[in-house]
């Protein structure tokens, strides 16, 4: 039975897009649903208030940065995460399997798990999946990832199955770290580009009492086309009563597609990374404000956006604060991309919800193809 008393509330015609509600330890959650991302316990250069004015519901944080530092010590004395940060609401953590794979410190992988240096003091650790998970019960987070090995999505089949069956030993000892835990968790679909190891790894893993199933192994090297292919691919062969989630993802664009696919969950640094590089969405497609065009312009960001930033403050300033690698630029652009995030993903559920979404997702896929550009 899974722990997270999911509800399937509709599904769209002519779409295989889906709402659905979930409860966690921390509240309840309606997908589909974009999760910002919170690397070291924090949505950088966002405080819990801003985040809660922007729309947030559940963050993500990862155990391979926390396990590190601060250490599960410090989570075990201040009794977890939410009390740490102050967030209140639900929280994902990601196992560590993609930082493994993704950051350029030196690695061993064998069946025991990842042997690494460590980027704060330079002392190896042993990353497994045992470890992952104690850390995760110490974090304290609402949703576990188990922990997987992604590799390349352009992968030869040989190494994408061989990474697939390391994956799915993992994940069956992940369940059995978990013990009576009440936190939930998520099992990891992989099987790079390959069609016959993305079926047998959705197939194998929804035997097993997961109460949630992720797509990993995707944005990192294919096209977008085979991106919503391999998508809609294990989606298919996902049950419909346990929340999906696509790790890492994406665009907007990106999110619409895979919405549209079956997906309920996403995160993404995207919202922030873009903010401090002084690159906001509107729904005008993007604006770089550095760009002296908007050195003299009053009025904001975007006119139909509803954010802190868009409602006190000039296109001027903003430019000014980008222009000066200002943090308050960072700060306020952050709001407004995190907001029009979730702007798009309440917009997704209501057309859903008014079973309009197939209509909606036709029309929307153009201009989010422009603002995406
Ligand atoms: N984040 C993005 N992709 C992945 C993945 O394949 N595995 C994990 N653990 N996290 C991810
Ligand atoms: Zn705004």
């Amino acid at each position: 039975m899974s722990r997270l008393n999911f509800t399937l509330e509709k599904t769209a015609p002519g779409s295989r897009a889906r709402a659905a509600r979930f409860t966690t330890l921390h509240g309840e959650v309606l997908t589909p649903i974009f999760m910002p991302v919170g690397t070291q316990a924090t949505v950088k250069s966002q405080t819990a208030e801003t985040l809660l004015a922007a729309g947030s519901n559940v963050l993500l944080a990862n155990t391979y940065h926390l396990l590190l530092r601060p250490g599960p010590e410090v989570f075990k004395k201040f009794g977890g995460i939410h009390r740490f940060m102050n967030w209140n609401r639900p929280v994902l953590t990601d196992s560590g399997g993609f930082q493994i794979f993704s950051l350029p410190s030196e690695r061993r992988m064998n069946e025991e798990g990842a042997k690494f240096k460590s980027y704060v003091d330079g002392t190896t650790l042993l990353l497994s999946p045992e470890v992952s998970i104690e850390t995760q019960k110490a974090i304290g987070s609402d949703i576990m990832m188990v922990l997987d090995q992604c590799i390349p999505s352009t992968a030869p089949y040989d190494q994408a199955e061989a990474a697939m069956q390391l994956t799915h030993r993992w994940a069956v000892r992940s369940l059995n770290a978990r013990g009576d835990s009440p936190q939930s968790m998520f099992g990891i679909v992989q099987g790079a580009c390959h069609p016959e190891l993305r079926k047998q790894s959705a197939a194998f893993l929804r035997e097993l009492p997961f109460d949630g199933l992720a797509i990993g192994g995707l944005a990192v090297g294919e096209t977008h086309a085979e991106r919503y292919e391999f998508t809609g691919l294990v989606t298919e062969h996902l049950p419909e009563n346990l929340p999906r989630y696509l790790m890492g993802v994406g665009t907007p664009i990106d999110i619409l597609e895979a919405v549209h696919r079956g997906v309920d969950m996403f995160d993404c640094i995207i919202p922030s990374q873009l903010a401090q590089r002084g690159t906001v969405f509107t729904s005008h497609g993007r604006l770089h404000m550095q760009r002296s065009v908007y050195k003299l312009q009053d009025g904001p960001l975007d006119a139909n956006c509803d954010c802190h930033c868009c409602k006190h403050y000039e296109r001027g300033y903003l430019h000014h604060l980008a222009k000066t690698s200002e943090y308050l630029g960072w700060h306020l652009l952050g709001i407004h991309n995190i907001s029009f995030y979730h702007r798009l993903m309440r917009e997704i559920r209501a057309h859903i919800l008014a079973g309009t979404f197939a209509e909606y997702y036709e029309k929307k896929r153009l201009e989010l193809v422009r603002v995406d550009e």
